[in-house]
């Protein structure tokens, strides 16, 4: 319960106004918040969430901390223009055409370009790319002579985040495979019938990162895919894998066909048992309430 009102970002504390004297409004996504110079937020609250600033007559002396205003806060002092610079225009293509707003947060794409930066990664395989924005993440992280492939089944967002690639001069200039991803990624003559090749200095041939984030209910499928085409040593990133905690109801309770996949997953690595990966997931709260993601080593 603590967990699902943290997600419902509903933390209220007490704060002097005095703290509360710059205030900027910005609205992302369904949420629209104020926050204030010192990072906290001030919100008006409806349902259990937060949903539109206060006025400062009714704002008083207290001020709302939420998850939503910490990842703005986080965001903005975390952000490196190498990754971020022009990612607004692209977030704005992508409302122009009316794609919804499910990026990754900037906390989670440079989190996977510090991880392919300490891989010293040279091939991506990207599962789901909206208007490319986790894409131009993750290839940004690579060097210029490496290698990104996303996969989109929308030829729609496809076309708009092709149009973010170029707007964006993203480099190395990401390879959008359009069509459903099991079909793609299983079709004998295609583009991944086989892994890529040996590159100098790496033992086995294979994707280097597999990022996740297309159909839910498909997620152990992909794996299965992942798994065949992520060179040993390798790492799969499953985003969206809590699902506001659905993930963990006890057995014999109907969960959505989303959780399915993912326990699916879940249960293929408690058989596994540490034979063939090493995994774990991390919860996260943010401006998209409770989720997380999960991460896979393949030994
Ligand atoms: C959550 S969004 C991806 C967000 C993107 N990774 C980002 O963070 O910027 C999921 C995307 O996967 C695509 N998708 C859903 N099912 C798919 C499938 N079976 N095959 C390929 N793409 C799929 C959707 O059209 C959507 O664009």
């Amino acid at each position: 319960m603590l967990l699902l009102r943290l997600a419902q970002q509903t933390l209220r504390l007490p704060v002097s106004r005095a703290l509360a004297t710059t205030a900027m409004t910005e609205s992302r996504g369904v949420t629209s918040y104020t926050y204030n110079a010192d990072g906290s937020v001030t919100h008006k609250l409806s349902d259990g969430r937060l949903v539109s600033p206060l006025t400062k007559e009714e704002a008083g002396d207290r001020v709302w901390l939420t998850a939503a205003g910490t990842e703005a806060y986080l965001s903005r002092k975390l952000a490196n223009p190498e990754y971020t610079k022009g990612l607004d225009a692209a977030q704005e293509r992508a409302d122009e055409a009316g794609m919804p707003r499910i990026a990754v947060p900037e906390t989670l794409g440079q989190m996977l370009a510090v991880l392919l930066k300490s891989m010293r990664a040279e091939r991506v395989l990207e599962i789901g790319t909206l208007a490319g924005i986790s894409t131009h993440y993750l290839a940004t992280a690579l060097p210029a002579h490496g290698q990104i492939d996303t996969i989109e089944a929308s030829p729609e967002h496809a076309k708009v985040a092709q149009a973010n690639f170029l707007a964006l001069d993203t480099c190395p200039f990401p390879t959008t495979h359009v069509g459903q991803a099991l079909k793609l990624l299983r079709d004998p003559n295609g583009a991944f019938k086989e892994p890529p090749g040996t590159v100098e200095g790496l033992p086995e041939p294979g994707y280097d990162l597999a990022f996740v984030d297309a159909n839910k209910d498909e997620y152990f499928q992909y794996f299965k895919e992942c798994m065949r085409l992520v060179r040993k040593g390798g790492v799969i990133v499953f985003d969206n894998a809590i699902r506001n905690g659905r993930i963990a109801v006890p057995d014999g309770i109907k969960v959505d066909s989303d959780c399915v996949g993912l326990r699916e997953l879940y249960d293929w690595i408690e058989k596994d048992a540490g034979k063939t990966v090493l995994a774990s997931a991390i919860q996260t709260v943010g401006d998209k309430s409770w989720d997380g993601f999960a991460i896979v080593y393949k030994l």
